[in-house]
């Protein structure tokens, strides 16, 4: 079967050929209507899961956990800082953000509860982004369904190649270590320290998590669905309720991958940190694009299409692309790696003692290579030194580094984190502006005061 594959860069050439001779589809959504959508920053609101309709639409259709959020929902939303995610969020791990859950860093140094947090992040700590809310499914009754002009025979959406969660237990797992983390992570800083209103959620740093990720590879997945060589992209849809944007229905939540990607490293995963996926992150199975914008890993995954031919969604074209000044005018091409970052594992506006050592800890990493260099600076960016790398970098996960400082004199203090990649990626002092204020990079200034 692998014979059958060209190369990455010619799928690739094939791909632009067929999106430039204007052969893309986007099912479901007029084009007129995402244009609209450019223009707002709306709230996002979900219909219920009962007034969905449409090819897309599986038969394990989710009963949803919490109730949407928005006058569509009808259930009871959850108790709790966040309707529609189903785990406790408790404030000294969580900070919530509208449908979201943002992870705060300080409490990765443990406190009254436990020991400093590892490599990976623990499930019941790991931040949320739900475009609407998280769905129950019956493991049991999940099917994942493909189909498609990109598969021996193009079966259809309606007769689709099936997957049973045992099915897929049956083939060859594989184990991947890798972050997960919003393209807007750090999106607040555009604001606070460049002066830039974006609209979206207004995430600090916690917008990530890592995990031990255990599944099946969907290369496996699709070669034995009969993928073929006019396969052009691979597009998982979930099975969460739908969102709606000033009034226009997105659909499913759902992104194309290119061909090459979706058989390079891309895993249907099963398993979060050695248990079964628990359902605010995706079960019984979810999607893990590693390295790329969290976008791309999609959750509660129902259905994928293997097509002939570029797909279009709001997610891969309108949304997740850089508009602005700096972009050309009909915007960048859609995000696919993330950019570099760091993060104190230090509560901002911290008091720290005079006189005495503080061990700061904090990560950093970068979608495109390991992290090779973290600098610290203590005195608002006048001088740096070397931060201690505590991990082995490594591609797709982020480095603990710690960095020794005894601050003598009481007062106000800017700490900065710059880390550096293997391919020379660095931390600017100032972010690229894009209207929807993605792929925030820039050092960020984190303010303690000595006392
Ligand atoms: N998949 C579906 N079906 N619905 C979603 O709302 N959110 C995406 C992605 N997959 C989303 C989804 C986004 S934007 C991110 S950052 C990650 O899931 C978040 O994964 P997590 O909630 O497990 O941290």
């Amino acid at each position: 079967m692998s014979a059958q594959i060209p190369s990455e860069a010619a799928y690739d050439r094939l791909r632009r050929r067929q999106w430039l001779a204007g052969e893309a589809r986007a099912d479901g959504i007029e084009r007129r209507d995402l244009l609209r959508l450019l223009a707002s920053a709306g709230a996002v609101a979900a219909l219920p899961a009962g007034a969905l309709a449409g090819a897309q639409r599986a038969s394990a259709a989710p009963a949803p956990a919490a109730g949407p959020p928005g006058p569509a929902g009808g259930a009871t939303p959850a108790a709790g800082p966040v309707p529609g995610i189903v785990k406790p969020l408790p404030a000294e791990w969580f900070v919530p953000r509208g449908t979201n859950a943002e992870m705060r860093f300080d409490a990765l140094r443990g406190g009254a509860d436990g020991g400093p947090v590892g490599r990976h992040v623990p499930v019941e700590r790991f931040f949320v982004r739900n475009h609407t809310s998280t769905p129950l499914i019956d493991a049991a009754d999940w099917r994942l369904r493909i189909f498609g002009a990109g598969l021996r025979g193009a079966p259809t959406a309606g007769q689709p190649v099936e997957f049973s969660l045992d099915d897929l237990r049956g083939l060859p797992s594989h184990s991947i270590g890798a972050l997960i983390e919003c393209a807007g992570n750090g999106r607040s800083f555009y604001a606070s320290q460049q002066h830039r209103t974006v609209p979206g959620t207004q995430w600090t740093l916690g917008g990530i998590g890592s995990a031990r990720w255990r599944g099946v590879r969907l290369a496996e997945v699709l070669r034995r669905a009969g993928l073929t060589a006019d396969a052009v992209d691979v597009m998982p849809a979930g099975l969460d309720p739908e969102p709606v944007v000033n009034g226009v229905n997105l659909g499913r939540v759902r992104r194309p991958l290119p061909v090459a990607k979706a058989l390079d490293d891309v895993l249907l995963a099963y398993e979060m940190n050695g248990e079964p996926l628990t359902p605010d992150h995706g079960a019984p199975v979810r999607v893990v694009v590693p390295g790329w914008v969290g976008i791309a890993s999609v959750k509660w995954v129902g259905t994928v299409e293997v097509a002939d031919r570029p797909l279009y969604s709001p997610w891969n074209t309108d949304s997740y692309r850089l508009f602005g000044p700096d972009y050309p005018p009909g915007g960048s091409a859609p995000l696919t790696t993330q950019v570099v970052k760091s993060a104190f594992e230090l509560a901002r506006d911290a008091v720290l003692p005079a006189g005495r050592t503080q061990h700061l800890h904090g990560r950093s990493w970068s979608g495109a290579a390991p992290v090779r260099r973290v600098e610290v600076s203590v005195d608002g960016g006048r001088r740096w030194r070397r931060a201690e790398l505590r991990d082995e970098p490594r591609p797709g996960n982020w480095t603990r580094w710690t960095f020794d400082w005894r601050p003598e004199r009481p007062g106000p203090y800017e700490l900065r984190a710059r880390a550096t990649d293997r391919r020379g990626n660095t931390q600017p002092e100032v972010s690229l502006f894009n209207r929807e204020g993605y792929l925030f990079d820039a050092v960020v200034v984190h303010p303690v005061t000595v006392g």
